[in-house]
């Protein structure tokens, strides 16, 4: 499986030949001037809330590649106002088969509203299940007991997690989530892009490797393999 990471929470992971994009923040964001949104390849689209910092490039994004938005029914229908119907509905605790894998919505702790006021529904995380591998991202969240509940039914290969703190997890609760979801690989997000939520990288790469987790924090627009 590989990774590529678009800056803030977006990234995309290519599984076989699909391509499942995250969380799309990439022109508003100074981070990631470099990145052109219309090279980006999706097949499907895959939004954890409804704040502009996860949704900002979805529109253009999924008008561009006709990709599949997944997403809470609230954010779903709002997408659909706009015209954008290809999109699959789903809450928290429910699964569904695609043609990748299978897609659980779970649960985060956090706050989801449109950038126009209009309710986002509940925010949310994804367990992944492929063929290629296992993986669960927790969108924007608090550390939570909920979270052990994921291993319970399924085996996470890796994580990628907010650990930005302020608005999300920081560090230290970031490296007891790998802990709870029981993996020993993790993708950061959600950290630098703006003055509220940058981080000591070094002392996040030492707290996650004295818990014997590899930390992976790629450079924006860089393609990892996991
Ligand atoms: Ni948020
Ligand atoms: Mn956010």
């Amino acid at each position: 499986m590989t990774i590529t990471y678009y800056g803030h929470s977006c990234f995309s992971i290519k599984i076989e030949n699909t391509n499942l994009l995250f969380d799309p923040f990439i022109t508003p964001n100074e981070k990631a001037k470099h990145i052109d949104i219309n090279s980006i390849k999706a097949d499907y689209i895959l939004l954890s809330h409804a704040h502009e910092d996860h949704i900002a490039d979805a529109e253009a994004i999924a008008k561009k590649t006709n990709a599949t938005i997944i997403s809470n029914f609230e954010i779903v229908s709002w997408y659909a106002e706009k015209g954008l119907t290809n999109a699959h509905p789903m809450n928290h605790g429910g699964s569904k088969s695609f043609n990748f894998g299978k897609v659980k919505m779970v649960n985060a702790i956090h706050s989801s509203a449109f950038p126009d006021g209009k309710n986002g529904g509940n925010p949310a995380g994804f367990v992944i299940e492929s063929k290629e591998g296992n993986f669960y991202f927790a969108g924007d969240t608090a550390l939570t007991m909920d979270m052990k509940l994921i291993p319970l039914t399924t085996k996470i290969d890796f994580a990628l997690l907010p650990i930005g703190d302020n608005f999300t997890m920081g560090i230290r609760d970031a490296s007891i989530c790998a802990e709870f979801v029981e993996t020993k690989k993790v993708v950061g997000l959600h950290y630098d892009t703006f003055g509220y939520i940058i981080i000591d990288k070094q002392e996040a790469k030492n707290t996650f490797k004295n818990k014997q987790i590899e930390l992976h924090l790629p450079k924006i627009g860089e393609t990892i393999k996991i």
